[in-house]
């Protein structure tokens, strides 16, 4: 016996809509990197979504949205939440999942839903971060991960990582910085929610143990 009490891996769900990188990022971290977590589900707001084929390798359930769901989001947003809640997820963690989550799903998981936006909130909120603020002609930009919550991009910020726009820089070259940092931040802030260390204060700011 080693005295030191394990605890029970994360539950959580993952929402794609593309080519789930950033799914991929979580799942390569739990493999090697011990991250303490277990994806349980992955649901696509699109059944061609390549980020299904990864999950599918990687011995994960999937499901996906198929058209008459996809037409009407309250239904689609309480398949959502029953799937999740059938397979037990603690938490939900959007992964490049393209449409609005309706309150069918966050009031079922409060406080309980992840988002990452490749910019730096509250700047260039919706679903052309990236592009938006390279056309802007900003220095700077990023990644932000946070909670979501009903007003879109708004719910209180976890993390966020700066990336540079050179001058030289194209879209490509600043959406491929983007992504590298995404598959990076992204994994260590599920770490740390894994730990528990992660909690919304009464002042509705993140707060983050250690
Ligand atoms: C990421 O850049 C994410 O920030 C944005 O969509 C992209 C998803 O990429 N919302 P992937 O599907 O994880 O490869």
């Amino acid at each position: 016996m080693s005295g030191i009490s394990e605890r029970q891996a994360l539950k959580i769900g993952v929402l794609i809509s593309g080519g789930g990188s950033n799914l991929q990022a979580i799942i390569d971290a739990i493999r090697t990197d011990n991250l303490n977590i277990e994806i349980v589900k992955v649901i696509s707001s699109r059944p061609d979504a390549y980020g299904l084929v990864r999950a599918q390798e990687a011995g994960i359930d999937t499901c996906s949205l198929n058209k008459e769901l996809y037409a009407n989001p309250a239904l689609a947003n309480e398949l959502i939440a029953s799937e999740f809640v059938r397979a037990e997820a603690e938490y939900i963690v959007m992964a490049g999942y393209m449409r609005k989550l309706g309150t069918e799903v966050l009031d079922v998981f409060p406080d309980r839903v992840i988002n990452l936006h490749p910019a730096l909130l509250p700047s260039f909120k919706g679903a052309h971060g990236i592009e938006d603020a390279f056309n802007a002609g900003v220095k700077l930009t990023g990644i932000t991960i946070h909670f979501a919550n009903a007003e879109y991009d708004k719910g209180p910020i976890i993390a966020q990582r700066a990336v540079a726009i050179e001058e030289n820089d194209t879209l490509e070259m600043l959406t491929e910085k983007i992504h590298a940092l995404e598959h990076e931040l992204y994994p260590q802030v599920l770490r740390l929610l894994s730990e528990g260390k992660i909690a919304i204060d009464e002042t509705r700011k993140v707060r983050i143990d250690g």
